[in-house]
């Protein structure tokens, strides 16, 4: 390896790994390292901007925790994230989105009809749709995880010192058995990701936001289906265009319906609601 040099050096550091020839990590750390030096050779990277950058990640590594992933945070103002969910979306299935920080893995089981704000200020919207496959076939047994931000834009898993309890705002339920569900929920309100960390002051940098629009988060299961994990926005909202995690998508956009929408649905919730969302999950096979 003497006569290494900058067009050498490549090859070089791939051939240094004895990985299983054609393996798919062999494929993604030969892919990893051709961009790496590709990008460092196209723009000639000073020593100082090679020490920022890995100053950078260090400082993602200092405030990294399971509650607060500095490093999943920059995946998503990066669009990463993003692109993984669009890549790993399946035909006819409804597109996937950001799981985020908050979801919790024991939430409880509740009701259909029930209201999941536990007496919260907001509008109170009726919430409902059906879970099928792409043939429009209800999915028996189908079950429907879902969080949310309330009226202030706030999880309650983020206030759990000012004595809200983190399971509110989050419910688990079983489809009927026409694949449909129904619950009334408080409107949420847009909320900022973290920005007091070094993603924050990336995006100060760039001259971006912290905001994400307003949204429901889900994951929907069904025997035999590959789950799904994405969101639902609200039209109109603001920062639809310009979510600071790129989550929005064209079909995960649903309308706000008037009230009275719910009395033709003849569906029995604990709450009236004031607004009416509806959303359809469709979800693929396995495999
Ligand atoms: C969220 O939607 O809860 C979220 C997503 C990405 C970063 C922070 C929060
Ligand atoms: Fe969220």
């Amino acid at each position: 390896m003497r006569d290494i040099n900058q067009f050498t050096i490549t090859d070089a550091v791939k051939a240094s790994f004895k990985t299983e020839e054609g393996s798919r990590f062999e494929q993604l750390l030969h892919g990893l390292i051709d961009h790496l030096h590709d990008f460092t050779r196209e723009n000639q990277v000073t020593h100082e901007e090679w020490m920022r950058a890995l100053m950078f990640l260090y400082d993602c590594g200092q405030i990294s925790t399971p509650e607060r992933h500095e490093f999943i945070l920059l995946s998503d103002v990066l669009g990463f994230s993003a692109l993984v969910d669009m890549i790993n979306t399946k035909g006819g299935a409804t597109e996937g989105s950001n799981l985020g920080p908050f979801y919790l893995d024991n939430a409880p089981r509740k009701e259909l009809g029930c209201d999941l704000s536990d007496e919260r200020d907001g509008v109170c919207v009726l919430v409902h749709g059906k879970i099928t496959d792409s043939l429009h076939n209800p999915l028996p047994g189908a079950v429907i995880d879902t969080w949310q931000a309330d009226a202030a834009g706030t999880y309650p898993i983020q206030e759990q010192t000012q004595g809200q309890d983190k399971m509110d705002l989050r419910g688990v339920f079983e489809a009927d058995e026409q694949g449909r569900f129904w619950y009334t929920t408080v409107l949420p309100k847009p909320y900022t990701v973290p920005y007091d960390g070094p993603v924050g002051e990336l995006l100060r940098a760039g001259n971006r936001h912290a905001w994400r629009p307003a949204h429901l988060h889900y994951i929907v299961r069904a025997p035999g289906m590959a789950s799904i994990t994405t969101e639902v926005f609200f039209e109109n909202m603001e920062y639809i265009d310009n979510d600071a995690v790129f989550g929005v998508r064209r079909s995960l956009i649903a309308k706000l319906h008037p009230a009275k929408v719910a009395k033709d649905l003849g569906y029995k919730t604990d709450k009236k609601p004031e607004a009416v969302v509806e959303f359809d999950f469709i979800l693929a096979p396995q495999g």
